[in-house]
């Protein structure tokens, strides 16, 4: 029996956003995807998100970045990145080879940053979308400043939206009390669709140095810890949004993502699973296909949302 996988993210946009298969990798956690080619065969992914992109190359947040917790990971990485003119140079000419769409991650400090790197980004082949980070939660302007109420993220879709005709993905933050709101404004905004969720806030201490374990003190936390609040949050967004939603935070599994699909996410983001097994995604998605197979489901969309129903 031949499965049906594909999925599109952007209906609303005419160049539209068609995956082959609902399984991506989340900004931060795959390089610029180069870094895992020859791990495994990237190529049969549905998409690559790569590093979140300023508009000058940043160095990052002070070390240490990294601090694994229980079932959970925390990072202030801090945006460390190239530059956007750097990864349209070098990058975006090896992705133009590649079967797998390319979405670049991009964040900035002010509004007007997140319009100069859609214009940027424009046109350039080998870039199939732009993600908009307005989650952030480990930089000091900017960021998740932007992602925590309506009007906020609408004003950031809007610029980003009127620079681009590329498909755009907002990326949503956890760290707010309105995430349906957020998420509403940046879809009337012009977002194609919504991905969430971004890291939680949190810190630990070392007890020994009687110090923050992280140098930038609050970071992000994601990893399996975060699964069930995600869900949750994608479960509510999925209800409030006409546009796709892509699910994102602590999937390890196929079973997992499945929550997600069922939960109404028509996508899902791997992230921090990688770093301990570096085919996570692919992992994910042969686990979809078996499950799918299994169950003699013929389509995606049969289970898209098939736990709100
Ligand atoms: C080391 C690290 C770096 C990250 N960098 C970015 C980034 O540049 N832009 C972004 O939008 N999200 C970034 N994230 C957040 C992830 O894309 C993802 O939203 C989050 O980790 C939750 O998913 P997970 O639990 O599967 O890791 C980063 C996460 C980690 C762990």
């Amino acid at each position: 029996m031949s499965t049906d996988l594909s999925v599109q993210l952007a209906p609303r946009n005419k160049r539209g956003l068609l995956l082959a298969n609902p399984v991506m990798t989340a900004s931060g956690t795959f390089g610029y995807g180069t870094e895992y080619s020859q791990v495994f065969d990237i190529q049969r992914l549905g998409a690559i998100i790569c590093k979140g992109t300023t508009l000058e190359p940043r160095e990052g947040n002070p070390q240490p970045r990294l601090f694994e917790t229980a079932s959970g990971l925390l990072n202030s990485i801090g945006w460390q990145n190239i530059g956007v003119k750097a990864l349209i140079k070098e990058k975006s000419p090896i992705w133009s080879g590649w079967r797998v769409p390319v979405i670049v991650n991009i964040g900035g400090d002010t509004v007007d940053d997140y319009a100069r790197l859609a214009k940027e980004l424009d046109g350039v082949a080998g870039i199939s979308g732009i993600e908009v980070n307005i989650s952030c939660p480990n930089v000091k302007v900017g960021g998740a400043a932007f992602g925590v109420n309506p009007d906020s993220a609408a004003g950031v879709t809007a610029a980003v939206r009127a620079a681009t005709s590329l498909p755009v993905i907002v990326k949503l933050t956890p760290n707010t009390n309105d995430i349906t709101g957020v998420a509403k404004a940046a879809a009337a905004a012009g977002a194609d669709s919504i991905s969430l969720i971004n890291t939680l806030r949190a810190t630990a201490i070392d007890i020994n140095k009687r110090r923050p374990a992280i140098g930038n003190i609050i970071c992000g936390l994601s990893g399996p810890a975060i699964k069930p609040v995600a869900l949750a949050m994608v479960y509510e967004v999925a209800g409030a949004v006409n546009v796709p939603v892509i699910g994102c935070g602590g999937i390890t599994s196929a079973e997992d993502a499945i929550e997600f699909i069922m939960a109404g996410a028509s996508a899902v983001q791997v992230g921090s699973a990688t770093f301990g097994n570096p085919r996570a995604s692919l992992d994910v998605l042969e686990g979809i296909e078996r499950f799918m197979e299994k169950e003699g489901i013929k389509s995606l969309g049969e289970i898209i949302g098939a736990a709100r129903r």
